[in-house]
């Protein structure tokens, strides 16, 4: 038996549903502040990744699905949709479309992670992108945007964690502030942490090591090293939060582990079972369309993480509306019944109503159990007599009733009850 790979799952059966709920949330959510879809491909070179993500992150160094094809190009499997989205941005010239550009994507991420409670090898991502606007107005509406997306969801359990991580003078300053201060700690550092200190100290931030997050708790603090000018947005962003009555909570540690952020950083993180999952993240990269070659235009955006949405909103019995695969089944008792079974079957879907039929040879009870079992709103039934008396018998699954309708009334019959 061959078995699906480590940190991936099949979608099936009753996760299915949910699925749809939460991509219709999302994509209204999106219509609402104006966003655009965008399909990238999952194949992306891997340069496209390293020049933005970061070289030196967990994701481009240890976590790519990176592989040689066969004409001997190094490709990736998209681990996240920013970089695809500026790449896209600039290869299809939609500059000359004004900005900002407004987009979101939904679908397949992958990551060489351990797999264990919310982190899976692939994943699903709903983001947005704010293409072209530097103004703080821009990290205020993606906020607002995510609060719109996990309230729609019924979830409220939720935290924005904000930050501000200035402009590379001040990220200069701050790190090596930085330095000085690990220097002092530098033997009690795990080995992970020991090659970040040299090659990306503000990673050495991420750890999940015990001791080095108490390190952290002494450690110098980004929001000490603003300039005026990144002060003053922060405080902006902050006001018009405050305004939009979002709450958050002021993290100077939050880093993220993208290379690519340039000045406010934000975070979702929400309890669930006994761990506190991130289920969004983002923020502003100003950088990442000039370093991919384009020109010095502002960006802002964020994704969530669909698998840990969706967990979440289990765990809370969020109730979602479940429509029936099917409203009616035709049963035919007999095997003269086919043919107009199969008329009553073909008027229906003409109609775009959702209509099954026995594919199985099944006895009478066994079709009736199945049509039960599909959640079909009625069953015709017909057999011989039914036939010979040009007269069918519907039956309301929910309640029991039985109710006998004319053979050439039947179609505005089943018409009418489902409109009702
Ligand atoms: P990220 O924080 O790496 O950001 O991922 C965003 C979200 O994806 C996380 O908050 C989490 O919910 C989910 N996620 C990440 N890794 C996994 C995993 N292995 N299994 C399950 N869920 C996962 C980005 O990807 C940026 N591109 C976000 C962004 C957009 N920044 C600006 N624009």
């Amino acid at each position: 038996m061959i078995k699906r790979p480590k940190g991936t799952y099949d979608i099936i059966g009753e996760d299915v549903p949910f699925w749809h709920h939460f991509e219709n949330k999302a994509k209204e959510s999106a219509r609402v502040f104006g966003f655009e879809e965008i399909r990238t491909p999952i194949l992306e070179r891997t340069e496209l990744f390293q020049r933005s993500v970061g070289d030196e992150t967990d994701i481009v160094q240890k976590e790519m699905y990176t592989f040689d094809d066969k004409g001997k190009r190094s490709m990736t499997m998209r681990p996240e949709g920013t970089a695809s989205v500026v790449r896209a941005f600039l290869e299809n010239n939609l500059m000359s479309l004004g900005l900002p550009q407004k987009v979101f994507y939904m679908g397949p991420m992958f990551r060489y992670e351990k797999p264990q409670t919310g982190r899976y090898r692939q994943f699903h991502q709903f983001g947005v992108e704010v293409i072209g606007s530097g103004s703080s107005k821009a990290d205020a509406e993606i906020i607002w945007q995510a609060k719109y997306l996990i309230e729609s969801l019924h979830l409220h359990n939720y935290t924005f964690h904000i930050n501000h991580l200035g402009c590379s003078s001040d990220r200069k300053r701050y790190k090596e502030a930085l330095k000085d201060y690990y220097k002092k700690h530098y033997n009690s550092l795990c080995q992970d942490c020991k090659i970040r200190f040299d090659k990306n100290i503000l990673r050495l931030l991420d750890c999940k090591n015990p001791n080095d997050a108490t390190l952290k708790q002494k450690a110098p603090k980004i929001t000490d090293y603003l300039c005026e000018h990144c002060s003053a947005e922060y405080s902006d962003i902050k006001r018009q939060l405050k305004q939009l009555s979002i709450e958050f909570e002021e993290n100077s540690f939050l880093v993220r582990g993208l290379d690519y952020y340039t000045g406010m950083v934000f975070e979702v993180k929400y309890p669930y079972a006994d761990t506190v999952l991130d289920i969004l993240g983002g923020g502003r990269y100003d950088q990442v369309i000039s370093d991919l070659g384009g020109k010095d235009i502002p960006a802002v955006g964020y994704a969530c993480g669909i698998e840990r949405i969706l967990s979440i909103m289990k765990e809370e019995q969020v109730e979602i509306k479940v429509k029936p695969l099917s409203e009616i089944f035709v049963l035919g008792m007999c095997e003269e019944a086919e043919p107009f079974v199969m008329k009553i079957v073909r008027f229906l879907r003409r109609k775009d109503i959702s209509v099954e039929h026995d594919l199985m040879g099944r006895s009478l009870k066994s079709q009736m159990k199945y049509a039960s079992k599909i959640g079909a709103r009625f069953t015709i039934i017909l057999g011989n007599e039914e036939i010979d008396n040009g007269i069918y018998i519907v039956k309301d699954m929910e309640t029991g009733n039985q109710t006998s309708v004319e053979s050439s009334w039947i179609e505005n019959y089943m018409m009418d009850k489902l409109e009702e």
